[in-house]
């Protein structure tokens, strides 16, 4: 279930997503078609690396039956497939197991919904938070990223159900991007929810896809649509890509999860795809330890709901601040591998 490190597909999800589209349904061997038997997967175990996938978007494409994707029609076992509740409109489809999965529990670098992380390490976890708080998502040398977080307090669950609603990402000589879902009372797909700033002064890019804005203060960094309105990719050349798509709870969400929406909010918030290209062995926060060389994950992953617990190492003064008890940003590595100790003996 080990996803290769630093992968990084998470951001390439659109292209793996083109890419898996032509990888199934390869010719089949001529002669008579002896079907392949499902094979099995240990619950809370993953699809390998390797293994051939396909999206679908129930009831957009004209599959067998138009929520489910027929595997016998793609030469595998004869199964349908549906997607998994947290994803309903759109998931990934592994025949061979008879089994669809989220995206966002299968590429390493993203974080989904009630937010769902899934790891450098392969691993998925989820991450709760505060609502009205913010959290050191990663940290390291050079590059620090908050999360800002929004929610609705559940007495019943005595917790909050939360999501990210902004990133707060600090780099170089104390730049600062803000990436940000709009607050709206009702949605509207059609509506542009994404806020980008850079250092203070927003970015505008037409609202068309691959509509792009190039920073001339700071080469490298730009910021693309990936489509027309709600999903961007922001990028620092060698440092970070960061996909952000700008998605709403919606009413059918909100019944299964019984998130407690009101009329006056629907929750807007950002769905995450991250990919680091220079990062240090001490690299922290909730995402970022994932990606140490040797991280063993402490969060138990044959929970239903694998939690990450130690909120408090994480909080943040504000959105920009890079103080969070396991901040290592600006700390030279020699600093930070002793207060990794620290940390540890603690
Ligand atoms: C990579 O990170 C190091 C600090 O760990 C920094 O000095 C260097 O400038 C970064 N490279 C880029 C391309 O930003
Ligand atoms: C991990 O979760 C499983 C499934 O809920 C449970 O049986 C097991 O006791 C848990 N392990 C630990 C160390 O909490």
């Amino acid at each position: 279930m080990m996803m290769g490190r630093r992968a990084g597909m998470a951001v390439a999800v659109a292209v793996a997503l083109l890419l898996a589209l032509s990888s199934c349904g390869e010719a089949s061997a001529r002669g008579p078609i002896r079907r392949p038997r499902k094979k099995t997967l240990p619950p809370g175990q993953k699809p390998p690396p390797n293994s051939k996938f396909f999206p679908i978007t129930p009831g957009r494409f004209g599959h067998k039956r138009n929520y489910e994707a027929s595997c016998a029609d793609e030469n595998g076992p004869s199964c349908y497939v549906g997607c998994p509740s947290d994803c309903p409109n759109s998931c990934l489809v592994f025949c061979d197991y008879c089994l669809a999965f989220c995206p966002c529990d299968i590429f390493p670098g993203t974080s989904c919904g009630d937010p769902r992380f899934t790891g450098g390490d392969g691993n998925t976890f989820y991450f709760h938070g505060k609502k009205d708080q913010d959290f050191c998502i990663v940290s390291d040398a050079d590059l620090h990223i908050n999360a800002h977080f929004i929610g609705n307090h559940n007495p019943a669950l005595n917790r909050d159900f939360t999501w990210v609603q902004a990133l707060g990402v600090t780099f170089g000589d104390n730049h600062r991007l803000y990436v940000g879902a709009r607050r709206a009372a009702e949605w509207d797909e059609d509506e542009d929810h994404i806020q980008v700033t850079f250092d203070g002064e927003p970015v505008d890019v037409d609202a068309v896809r691959n509509a792009r804005w190039a920073s001339r203060a700071l080469p490298g960094l730009s910021v693309r649509r990936t489509k027309d309105v709600n999903a961007v990719a922001v990028e620092l050349d060698g440092v970070f890509s960061i996909s952000a798509g700008a998605v709403p709870i919606t009413e059918k969400d909100d019944r299964i999860h019984k998130y407690g929406k009101t009329d006056r909010d629907s929750l807007v918030h950002l769905d995450l795809g991250f990919q680091f290209h220079n990062l240090t062995d001490h690299i922290d926060g909730v995402l970022g330890q994932t990606y140490r060389p040797g991280y063993v994950t402490k969060v138990n992953i044959s929970a239903k709901m694998p939690i990450m617990g130690g909120a408090p190492k994480y909080l943040s003064e504000g959105l920009f601040s890079t103080d969070c008890a396991v901040s290592r940003f600006h700390c030279s590595d020699s600093i930070a591998a002793a207060g990794a100790v620290t940390t540890y003996a603690s």
